[in-house]
């Protein structure tokens, strides 16, 4: 009896400790217009992403340590360092190279340029 309890508390402990660990960090919506000119800013649900590579933030901020909370914003270095390829080409192959893989996958992401470029 004693020993179920504790086997019990020690599951919902686990799955308290999981669910804390993608608990959505940083700011939970991004409007993205580091470089907007040409198109509307894109509003980003960084929340909700994070939720979907369930909690794997190096997915996207790849420059960081797994594990580790206080990360840079991709405009830090993206349009910043020669070495990395510019902001708009940095979004474009990462948001859209997923939007992609989701697809085939059956979900339903924006593809379509007005489904990111939504905010005048
Ligand atoms: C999956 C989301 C997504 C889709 C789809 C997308 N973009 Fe973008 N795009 C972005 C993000 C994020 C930025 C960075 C915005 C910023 O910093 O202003 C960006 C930046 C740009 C920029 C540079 C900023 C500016 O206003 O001049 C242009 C031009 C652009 N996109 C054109 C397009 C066109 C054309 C399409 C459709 C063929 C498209 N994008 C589809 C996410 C997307
Ligand atoms: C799908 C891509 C994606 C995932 C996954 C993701 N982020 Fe982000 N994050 C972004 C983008 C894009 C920005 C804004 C970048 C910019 O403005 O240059 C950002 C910004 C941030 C910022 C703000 C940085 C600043 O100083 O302004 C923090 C903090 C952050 N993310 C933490 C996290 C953490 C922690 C995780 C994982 C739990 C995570 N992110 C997962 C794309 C992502
Ligand atoms: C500390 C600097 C730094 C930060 C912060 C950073 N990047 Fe990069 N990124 C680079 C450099 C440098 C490269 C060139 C290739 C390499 O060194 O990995 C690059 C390459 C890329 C590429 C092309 C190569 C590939 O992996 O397909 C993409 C896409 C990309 N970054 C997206 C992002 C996004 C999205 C963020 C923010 C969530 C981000 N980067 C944050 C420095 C950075
Ligand atoms: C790891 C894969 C992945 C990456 C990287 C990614 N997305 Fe998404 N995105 C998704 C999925 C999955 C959906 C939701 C599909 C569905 O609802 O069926 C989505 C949905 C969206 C939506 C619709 C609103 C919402 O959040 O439900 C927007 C806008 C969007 N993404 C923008 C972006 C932008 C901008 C970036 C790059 C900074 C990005 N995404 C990077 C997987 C990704």
């Amino acid at each position: 009896m004693k020993k179920t309890a504790v086997v019990v508390i020690a599951i919902i402990g686990l799955a308290w400790s999981a669910a804390v660990a993608i608990a959505g960090q940083g700011p939970e919506t991004i409007t993205i217009d580091v470089v907007k000119k040409a198109m509307p800013a894109v509003v980003f649900h960084h929340h909700k992403h994070q939720e979907r590579v369930k909690g794997d933030c190096i997915k996207c901020h790849h420059k960081e340590k797994a594990g580790e909370t206080a990360l840079r914003p991709c405009h830090e270095c993206h349009g910043k360092i020669a070495e990395a390829p510019k902001f708009k080409n940095a979004m474009h192959k990462r948001c859209k190279g997923c939007h992609k893989e989701m697809k085939a996958a059956g979900k339903n992401p924006p593809l379509k340029c007005n489904g990111c470029h939504t905010k005048k």
